[in-house]
């Protein structure tokens, strides 16, 4: 296994992954997601094809005492026009195979990220959001991007508009389950994508997010 980080008490590594673990990334998939639409879902055989595509851009989080897979994150490069951002998830993803993906891009895009239940709140995907955006620095990309889920707006959206949501979320007057994860790993809120996916959730809104690469904004190239 190659091992590109470590958590801090070296209880769990990151490494890249690998096809032998693909029937658990969909385990952690299917526990991560228990309201995505069936039909996008990311199964053992997409893990795969992930893995064929760019290998580089995955990542699995391994429980060193167990060798238990117990979070992951999936990437791609894609060419990204941030005046035009509507697309579907199932589209920018080439339904969930990564078979979009253009080395001859220039954002990194998150096509999924999730921690097991059992493992929440131990830093796990703060350890995936570090080596996603090492990869975007050491690869030059103009920055890391992704069709985030607000898990929260589900159950509140009969009272409010998105907008007003995520205004709130941004202000820190109210937490959301994902987007207030990214807002404190330094990802900016871009704009609403409606229909993105189906997922009662979040009421099948994704919200573009964006990180920025350092290195591209000190030289002035963003
Ligand atoms: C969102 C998710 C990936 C976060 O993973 P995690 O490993 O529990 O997150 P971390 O432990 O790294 O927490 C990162 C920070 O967010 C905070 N945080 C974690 N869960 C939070 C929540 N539900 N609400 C608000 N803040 C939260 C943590 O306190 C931590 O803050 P800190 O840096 O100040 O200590 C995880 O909850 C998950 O897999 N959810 C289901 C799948 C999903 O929705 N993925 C995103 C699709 S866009």
């Amino acid at each position: 296994m190659k091992e590109i980080l470590s958590s801090a008490d070296n209880r769990f590594v990151v490494v890249q992954s690998e096809p032998a673990m693909a029937e658990q990334l969909e385990a952690v998939q299917r526990a991560s997601f228990p309201t995505l639409a069936e039909h996008e879902l990311t199964l053992a055989h997409h893990f795969r094809s992930h893995m064929k595509y760019f290998p580089e851009g995955q990542h699995a989080v391994v429980e060193g005492e167990s060798g238990r897979v117990v979070a992951s994150s999936s990437d791609l490069i894609v060419r990204l026009d941030l005046a035009n951002i509507w697309h579907r998830f199932v589209d920018i993803s080439g339904h969930m195979t990564l078979s979009t993906h253009d080395p001859t891009g220039d954002w990194l895009y998150g096509a999924d990220i999730g921690v097991h239940p059992d493992y929440r709140g131990h830093g796990l995907s703060t350890l995936l959001y570090t080596v996603r955006q090492d990869l975007v620095r050491r690869l030059r990309l103009k920055g890391h991007t992704a069709g985030a889920m607000p898990k929260g707006y589900g159950s509140v959206q009969d009272e409010m508009p998105l907008e007003r949501y995520l205004l709130e979320v941004i202000r820190g007057e109210r937490s959301d389950p994902v987007l207030s994860v990214q807002l404190k790993r330094g990802y900016a809120i871009w704009g609403i994508i409606p229909e993105y996916l189906e997922d009662p959730s979040c009421a099948n809104y994704g919200v573009l997010i964006i990180w920025r690469n350092p290195d591209k904004v000190r030289k002035g190239w963003l």
